[in-house]
């Protein structure tokens, strides 16, 4: 088995590439190729233009920051962000200039002297990032920097970054097997599964135009309901007295997969579908009742996003319906492939 496979991605200069997928899906092995950690077998690497598949890392123009930040002990805050720059012989004055610009985006300034031991993790963190900026490459390389960070201060260091990026407009490719970080900091971002690329969009796009039923399910939380249905004369039929309409000829199987996002069902008086309630997580703007429903024949679990009104209990029998019943997802049932 390949960790990656025939990976096409082209990243456009000043980018900010965000590459996501589950544990083993190939991101790190993607990153380190380019990095030049790790042999490409066929194909190439071309950093703006320029061939370096063959290039040793250190000639590449590309500065790493990884999940541990493995920054030197007994070096200070200043000393570990220069280190690059005093190996690449640089005037110790321009080293110090450097090294104080990138302090101040990254808010370090008043830690230069310390050494790691005495910074909390967030700060670690940033000097991490502080010792890639200031070799001010022309491709940033990140596998889950923020990884070790607590829930909160991942949030914040997320929005940093971001504006880091855009300020410095240095091409970046960014590791996440969060899809969260990936939909809010990527203007692209590439799904990868079992090394092989699933669609790479904005986060707009992976969203609303899902290309197969992984990405659909892989972006979004909950995950998009998707369900095997049926396909009759009038569309394709969740139960004996439910049918869902499709354009003609959308569909030319005897099966479709559906999809559904939690808010595109509501709970609804009469009508719909019969789902017993087995889990009601409320978050306080709005709320997802879980639920199990009978579709086609078979006990399905449903969620479906509740934004107003009463919520129901626990074993209660809610009746849910489609929002908008011309806006639902189809995909081929044999190849997961969008339907378009
Ligand atoms: N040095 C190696 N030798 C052989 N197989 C490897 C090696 N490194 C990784 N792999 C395999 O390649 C696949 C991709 O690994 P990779 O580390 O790129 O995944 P990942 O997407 O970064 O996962 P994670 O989210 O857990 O970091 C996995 O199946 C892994 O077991
Ligand atoms: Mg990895």
């Amino acid at each position: 088995m390949r960790a990656v496979d025939k990976l096409d991605l082209r990243v456009a200069d000043g980018e900010f590439l965000v590459l996501v997928g589950p544990s083993g899906s190939g991101k790190s092995t993607a990153l380190r190729m380019l990095a030049g950690l790790e042999d490409v077998d066929e194909g190439s690497v071309l950093i703006g233009g320029r061939d370096v598949t063959t290039e040793a890392p250190k000639d590449r123009d590309i500065a790493m920051v990884f999940q541990s930040y493995a920054l030197y002990p007994h070096m200070t805050v200043a000393e570990n962000m220069g280190f690059a720059l005093k190996l690449q012989r640089l005037p110790k004055a321009r080293i110090a200039e450097r090294v104080a610009e990138a302090a101040r985006l990254l808010d370090l300034t008043p830690y230069l002297d310390r050494r790691p031991r005495a910074l909390s993790g967030g700060q670690r963190q940033r000097v991490a990032m502080g010792r890639a900026i200031v070799r001010e490459p022309s491709v940033f390389l990140m596998d889950e920097p923020l990884s070790n960070l607590d829930a909160k201060l991942r949030v914040e260091t997320r929005a940093n970054i971001t504006a880091l990026q855009s300020r410095l407009g240095t091409t970046t490719l960014y590791v996440t097997h969060d899809q969260v970080e990936a939909m809010t900091m990527g203007h692209r971002v590439a799904v990868l599964r079992d090394g092989v690329l699933q669609q790479c969009a904005t986060p707009r796009e992976l969203y609303d135009r899902p290309g197969n039923t992984f990405v659909a399910g892989f972006i979004g939380s909950p995950a998009m309901n998707l369900v095997t249905v049926t396909v009759g004369d009038d569309g394709a039929l969740l139960a004996d007295d439910l049918v869902v309409p499709l354009p003609r000829g959308a569909v030319s199987g005897p099966e479709v997969v559906l999809g559904v996002r939690p808010e595109g069902l509501r709970l609804v008086g009469e009508g719909g579908l019969a789902m017993t309630v087995q889990l009601v997580e409320e978050l306080g703007a709005d709320a997802f009742v879980y639920g199990e429903a009978m579709i086609n024949g078979a006990a399905k679990r449903i969620v479906v996003r509740v934004s107003d009104g009463a919520l129901p209990a626990f074993g209660e029998t809610v009746r849910v319906a489609l929002r908008e019943p011309h806006r639902v997802h189809l995909f081929d049932p044999a190849t997961g492939v969008r339907n378009p």
